[in-house]
């Protein structure tokens, strides 16, 4: 914990020099040292229609506390979870509190692109690290970035992206209808698919952006799907919204006329548990399956299934790995300048997604999979059927 921070500058500086010979002096981040604690405050939806993924992320960054005695970089942490509800109106004045809060030393979680976006400038200006669990967009790590906020989980355009060609070669000369909710995360999966997939010569038969967090029936924006007559559908829905989309979709009797894509956030964890057999057969990209066979996934789906109710989801992965790139990087202190020079030089992690480290613009450079949900063991899974070709710009 940075508990130099609230004494006069006078009494700091010496109290610095004595303790680490002058290192703490270029910590920009206000203070910070080389304490034997930490205090991560975990800012994930507790209410909203992302509350499901919340629990996943908690889930995940407890276990990776647990298997390493409450430590990261060798110092005890204190977790404070702090709700970050449904939408930016609850997350960005939630996440302003902590980037203010000097007894915080760094911030994991935000699962919403457009409170991630709200929160960029305030944590750059308090020169706080904010570590993103899941919020992919797109600017975080482009034209938004800044040299405090760092990504453990996926840039939106690139999930989209990585399934277009594989779709353009599925339809043919067919078209693709588009559906998401309205938001920034919703358009740009639309919008990294339509690109890889335009790329790859294929054609868009329409477009519906659905309310955000409101929806609840679906039919109107499914008849006018029906009605455009496509070759498939590409959707990105997560949360208690894919599990409407998904089961509506096949009510209405669309499942067996029109094949059906998506990211992989469709289907994931919970929302496929409850969506049953209406998600037989859909096709969806994403960094992480729990199906997917490598040791690390192996541990890691057998110590979490140990601990909770049902098998890890990306959102349990992409938690974990901040806690793993958060272990190397408070080795170097607490003091937002030194977490920041300890993530530049954090390298491989070696994750239950398969190995990654972080790219120049402070996101993982990772493998995405083609997944397809099936039977498996007796539960519906999302199994793996192979790597995706990586989409260029
Ligand atoms: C987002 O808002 O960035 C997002 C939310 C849920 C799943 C994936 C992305």
């Amino acid at each position: 914990m940075r508990a130099t921070r609230s004494l006069p500058l006078a009494l700091t500086l010496t109290l610095a020099l004595t303790a680490c010979g002058g290192s703490a002096l270029s910590d920009g981040g206000g203070g910070g040292g080389d304490d034997d604690s930490v205090k991560i405050a975990l800012l994930v939806p507790q209410s909203g229609v992302y509350a499901p993924l919340g629990k996943d992320m908690e889930a995940g960054f407890r276990l990776y506390l647990d298997q390493h005695d409450n430590q990261l970089g060798g110092k005890k942490v204190e977790l404070t979870v702090v709700d970050e509800g449904g939408g930016p109106e609850d997350g960005v004045p939630a996440g302003t509190k902590l980037a203010q809060d000097e007894s915080v030393d760094a911030v994991v979680g935000v699962v919403n692109s457009a409170t991630a976006l709200g929160l960029v400038d305030t944590f750059a200006e308090a020169k706080k690290p904010l570590i993103i669990g899941n919020a992919g967009a797109d600017d975080i790590t482009g034209k938004e970035s800044s040299p405090y906020v760092w990504r453990t989980s996926f840039a939106n355009g690139e999930v989209g992206a990585a399934i277009g060609e594989k779709v353009a070669e599925e339809v043919g000369d067919g078209k693709v209808y588009l559906v998401g909710p309205d938001y920034a995360a919703g358009k740009e999966f639309l919008a990294g698919f339509k690109s890889s997939f335009e790329k790859a010569g294929g054609k868009i038969a329409g477009t519906q952006m659905t309310p955000f967090g409101k929806t609840t029936n679906f039919q109107p924006y499914l008849q006018k799907v029906r009605n455009a007559k496509p070759k498939a559908v590409f959707a990105f829905y997560a949360g208690s919204e894919a599990v409407t989309f998904v089961k509506q979709y096949d009510q209405l009797g669309l499942h067996k006329d029109i094949p059906f894509y998506g990211t992989g956030f469709l289907t994931e964890g919970g929302a496929l548990t409850a969506q049953g057999k209406s998600a037989d057969g859909i096709f969806t990209s994403l960094h992480y399956s729990s199906e997917l066979d490598n040791e690390t996934n192996a541990a890691f789906v057998k110590d979490y299934s140990a601990k909770n109710d049902g098998k890890p989801t990306v959102y349990s992965v992409q938690a974990y790995d901040a806690g793993a790139v958060l272990d190397k990087a408070l080795e170097e202190g607490t003091g937002g300048d030194q977490i920041v020079e300890g993530l530049k030089a954090a390298g491989e992690i070696d994750s239950p997604r398969g190995p990654w480290s972080f790219s120049d613009e402070q996101g993982p450079d990772q493998t995405y999979y083609l997944r397809k949900v099936e039977q498996k063991d007796g539960a519906w899974s999302n199994v793996v059927e192979g790597d995706l070709t990586k989409p260029t710009s």
